[in-house]
């Protein structure tokens, strides 16, 4: 295989799990624990309505299956077409083997490679950036890559301050080599400096679980560090392209909640239309969440071919990034 000059998106797909919580079921559900909440104080802080939970037995990869599924049948490709599986995921369906073999092996096909990254929440943008990367430098030219999240089941429903954030869900892609744009420039970063104000701090040692295997966050220092983040990384994959804020068609960033993403659409000056909103329906799917929205804002029409979107991300770690592309 020869060097590309673009990587392109020819196909999105996305699936939630069918069981939606409403903000109204967790009250109940977090009244049978002694703990309170209300509709009210989790739309005003977070925008969020629902989000959707997976059944028992359900893992990351069957929900990336669904999404790659619809990814390849939009992109009019097939499995076995696809010479590159990267799937970001915090919550994979085991220790090992990644989540990605698992999927290749429920597509049906075999030989490509297929590798997770874990970059929490900021997952998907990571995965794209090294996917394009592998697609220029000639070593892929048709590549899935998924966002896939079980959130549910690293959920302590004993904090309210933080099970309410959070949803279940997949988003994929498939990514081409191509002639035109494409991706346009990328830009990631990473701060473990913070890895503790967002974390699932355990680990399986010996059979046992050692430390504590559910998520914690310091909140008010997330939301800090994500306006902060996402300003500067939006500013920077712009600069890389050549391109200005008034060139962004769409804001399509992580949905964690809608006053940070608010908050980036009016320091980039872009009208509020132009953010893509899922956090409302879906919550915080973590990796999942750009794909998902991406899809949604791609079915319903609104992003067309041509547009140039913004994609960005932002989580545990401490990670961000952003990916610029002419859709
Ligand atoms: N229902 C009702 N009351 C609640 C709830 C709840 N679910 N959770 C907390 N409260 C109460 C607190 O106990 C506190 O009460 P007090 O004043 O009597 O002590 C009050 O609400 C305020 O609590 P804070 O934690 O200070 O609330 P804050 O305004 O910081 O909002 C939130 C919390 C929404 C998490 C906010 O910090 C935030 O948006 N942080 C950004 C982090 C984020 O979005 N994370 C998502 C994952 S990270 C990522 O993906 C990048």
């Amino acid at each position: 295989m020869t060097a590309v000059p673009y990587s392109r998106i020819t196909g999105t797909g996305g699936y939630l799990p069918p069981r939606r919580v409403s903000n109204d079921d967790f009250v109940q559900l977090l009244a049978a624990r002694g703990l309170e909440t209300s509709d009210a104080w989790i739309v005003e802080r977070t925008g969020i309505r629902a989000r959707h939970f997976v059944d028992d037995g359900v893992n990351s990869s069957d929900l990336a299956l669904e999404a790659s599924r619809r990814a390849l049948e939009a992109a009019g490709r097939s499995a076995a077409e696809v010479d590159l599986i990267i799937v970001a995921t915090s919550t994979p369906d085991m220790v090992f083997p990644s989540t990605a073999t698992i999927l290749q092996a429920k597509l049906g096909v075999h030989g490509c490679p297929a590798f997770d990254v874990q970059a929490v929440c900021s997952g998907f943008v990571y995965a794209l950036s090294v996917a394009d990367a592998m697609i220029r430098a000639g070593s892929a030219r048709c590549a899935l890559i998924v966002g896939a999240e079980v959130f549910s089941r690293i959920l302590d429903f004993d904090d309210r301050t933080t099970c309410v954030l959070f949803g279940d869900g997949a988003g994929a892609v498939v990514l081409e080599a191509s002639d035109e744009p494409g991706i346009l420039a990328t830009e990631l970063h990473a701060d473990g400096r913070h890895a503790g104000i967002l974390c699932v701090p355990g680990t399986v040692s010996g059979g046992q679980v050692l430390g504590h295997p559910l998520l914690r966050m310091d909140g008010q220092a997330v939301f800090k560090l994500a306006v902060g983040v996402l300003e500067n990384a939006a500013r920077a994959v712009l600069a890389k392209a050549g391109r200005t804020e008034a060139d962004i068609d769409w804001l399509i960033p992580h949905q964690a909640n809608i006053r940070i993403m608010n908050g980036t659409a009016r320091k980039l000056k872009l009208a509020p239309e132009r953010l893509v909103v899922t956090v409302d329906e879906h919550g915080n799917t973590s990796a999942a969440s750009v794909p998902l929205a991406l899809d949604a804002a791609v079915r319903s029409g609104r992003v067309q071919r041509g547009e140039t979107v913004l994609l960005e991300g932002v989580g545990g770690g401490f990670t961000w990034g952003a990916v610029l592309l002419d859709f």
